[in-house]
């Protein structure tokens, strides 16, 4: 008897359900699942025609995704900072994306000496999709521009590359979770590499959290140390500037520090 099945609309069909999720056809009897097989499983897979030995490797689980391994991958194969940006935008496992209306990826220069990690984006900077661009980030404009330094400035010498550890906004600003920093790692080292600084500046516990694995800014504030293999300047973040204006004497000495780092004084 001729089948009136047309062989590639049958095709397409199984294909649609396996995209599906489809891992299993259904046969026209049912099928008692409690019934213990007479073949062993290992002898059943040998004698399965090769078509449906096919079907089951395509539909068979993928193997579970290792978030860190990803993240090294993606970070790693980045050659240029428009890549990097591209691997984050589209890194899938960090929930924090999911409610972050942008990605906040960068501002500044380039080739700028000194490049600043802060923490991650506020309620300002994920609507703008730019680092400090709140309150806290116009304060640290005027703390540049008190040694000379900022954002927009095309010298090398005058201009900062601004960066955070978290890319996305974290929900009523909380904390990043350890495991949300664990996986950013591997962008944030990326990025320090190809923009290649000679001094980073981490702004924040949570910074140095992630750069340096231990937080407690009030002590190591304004002390020289290395982090993602440069030099390094922790610094009290200016939204805690915004809290504790009597802490903003520090902070100059830290800033007074930095420029003269700069001018090969320190
Ligand atoms: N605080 C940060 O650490 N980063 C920002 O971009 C804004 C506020």
């Amino acid at each position: 008897m001729e089948s009136t099945f047309d062989p590639h609309a049958a095709k397409a069909l199984l294909d649609w359900q396996i995209e599906l999720g489809a891992t299993e056809a259904i046969g026209d009897l049912p099928v008692n699942r409690y019934e213990l097989p007479d073949t062993p499983p290992a002898a059943a897979a040998a004698t399965k025609p090769r078509a449906a030995q096919a079907v089951a490797a395509s539909v068979a689980p993928a193997p579970a995704a290792d978030p860190l391994a990803e993240a090294r991958a993606a970070a790693g194969a980045a050659g240029t900072l428009d890549a990097l940006r591209e691997a984050l935008a589209g890194y899938e496992h960090c929930d924090l994306k999911r409610g972050a209306r942008n990605l906040v990826f960068a501002d500044g220069q380039p080739s700028a000496r000194v490049m600043i990690i802060g923490e991650a984006p506020g309620r300002d900077e994920d609507l703008q999709g730019r680092p400090f661009v709140g309150r806290a980030g116009q304060l640290l404009d005027r703390m540049l521009e008190a040694i000379d330094m900022s954002r927009t400035a095309p010298e090398a010498g005058q201009a900062v590359y601004i960066t955070n550890v978290m890319p996305w906004r974290p929900p009523q600003n909380r904390d990043p979770k350890p495991e949300e920093i664990a996986m950013m790692l591997p962008f944030v080292q990326r990025h320090v590499d190809l923009v290649d600084p000679e001094i980073v500046v981490l702004m924040g516990n949570i910074s140095c959290q992630a750069g340096l694995g231990r937080q407690g800014i009030t002590r190591l504030r304004g002390q020289w140390t290395e982090s993602y293999g440069r030099p390094t300047l922790p610094m009290v973040h200016p939204a805690y500037l915004l809290r504790n204006p009597n802490a903003k004497r520090e902070a100059w000495a830290d800033l007074l520090e930095l420029q003269a780092r700069l001018r090969g004084g320190a």
